[in-house]
């Protein structure tokens, strides 16, 4: 009998992603989605790469009665808690909303786990908890900075509610997955990062203008960096994922109660770097034009992962090249 496992978010990128390591590595993932961010489409690629619909739920996360009712109706052994908004420069011109939406549905999970005594949970964190470090690589007990947008300051309360949560719950136990730049997809193309609305990240806004459809503008090239441009840590999404089942699988055997794990390659690409080798890797050319920079994005950070690599016994598989391949492979299945 595989163990049920609620993935809230389960049809976005990541969580879809995250519903096949699931499957593959034996467990039945249950997915709790409002679709509010995602394109149904995603729902027909996981059917087929799966071989069989997932089980859905189409609600909301912060609704606690419709939870509850889902919790009931299973025999849940963990949670993986995706659902949230992602999105910094709203968070910035809507943040009740951020505070709403992420911190309520985390409450509700907290409580509902509580209630029917669930005990793993895997919560999706960021890098922006970090804002910008002094060092890089970053490491997992780098202290904050303030953070540099509502959305970030969510993800730092959204660490400390559980942390918080962990004190008065001794058999409470949770990873604290804290993602740099997720890119890529899954190889067949049949899944990926589909937003609803302009996108907001580069890699998606680089895929629309290798169509045509719009004009790439690079955020600054003033920063103190080698090319002038931003440096992060891409790292493919089916790496991402697979961090997800190990680290279920950690907090099934592990006597910590509340451990933070970087999760990127644990080497920063700049912005023009990353564009370059995606024009190298699909033979295409990438019109862009530079523009100012955009408020409240940090100058350089990548990952120090061996926290992740020793406990969790997890690596990275896929390349850069091999991410910008398939990112755009996806995409030019969306229009077929
Ligand atoms: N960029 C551009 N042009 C664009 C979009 C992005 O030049 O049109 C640049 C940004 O300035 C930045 C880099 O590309 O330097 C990456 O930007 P993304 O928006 O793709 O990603 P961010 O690093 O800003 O944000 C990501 C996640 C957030 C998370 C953050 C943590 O999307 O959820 O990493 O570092 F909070």
């Amino acid at each position: 009998m595989r163990k049920q496992i609620l993935v809230t978010g389960g049809v976005g990128f990541i969580g879809s992603h995250t519903i096949l390591s699931l499957h593959n590595a034996g467990y039945e993932p249950i997915i709790v989605d409002n679709l509010s961010n995602t394109h149904t489409s995603i729902l027909d690629g996981l059917s087929s790469i799966l071989g069989h619909s997932p089980k859905l739920h189409v609600v909301d996360c912060c609704d606690e009665e419709a939870m509850n009712a889902i919790f009931k109706l299973y025999n849940i052994s963990g949670v993986i808690h995706f659902a949230a908004f992602k999105s910094v420069a709203e968070s910035v011109a809507e943040p009740e909303k951020y505070k709403r939406n992420n911190l309520d549905s985390l409450q509700v999970i907290l409580k509902l786990m509580d209630q029917h005594q669930v005990h793993h949970l895997v919560f999706s964190s960021s890098a922006t908890v970090y804002g910008q470090p002094d060092v890089n690589p970053v490491l997992e007990e780098t202290p904050w900075k303030e953070a540099a947008s509502p959305y970030g300051w969510t993800k730092q309360e959204g660490e400390r509610m559980i942390q918080a949560f962990a004190q008065s719950h001794s058999t409470f136990k949770s990873a604290l997955l804290r993602y740099f730049n997720p890119i890529g997809a899954h190889p067949s193309g049949k899944i990926g990062e589909y937003p609803i609305g302009i996108p907001n990240n580069l890699i998606p806004l680089v895929n629309q203008a290798a169509k045509g459809q719009r004009e790439l503008k690079i955020f600054g090239e003033d920063y103190n960096t080698p090319d002038g441009t931003c440096i992060r840590d891409y790292i493919h999404v089916m790496d991402l994922a697979d961090a997800h089942v190990k680290a279920l699988t950690w907090l099934e055997e592990t006597p910590l109660q509340v451990e933070a794990f970087n999760l990127g390659q644990g080497k920063g690409d700049s912005v023009l770097e990353i564009i370059r080798l995606y024009e190298k890797v699909n033979q295409i050319k990438i019109p862009f034009e530079i523009a100012p920079r955009r408020s409240g994005d940090v100058e350089q950070i990548w990952a120090d992962v061996s926290k992740a690599k020793k406990l969790l016994n997890w690596s990275t598989r896929f390349s850069s090249e091999e991410a910008l391949l398939h990112s755009f492979q996806f995409e030019k299945m969306i229009d077929q």
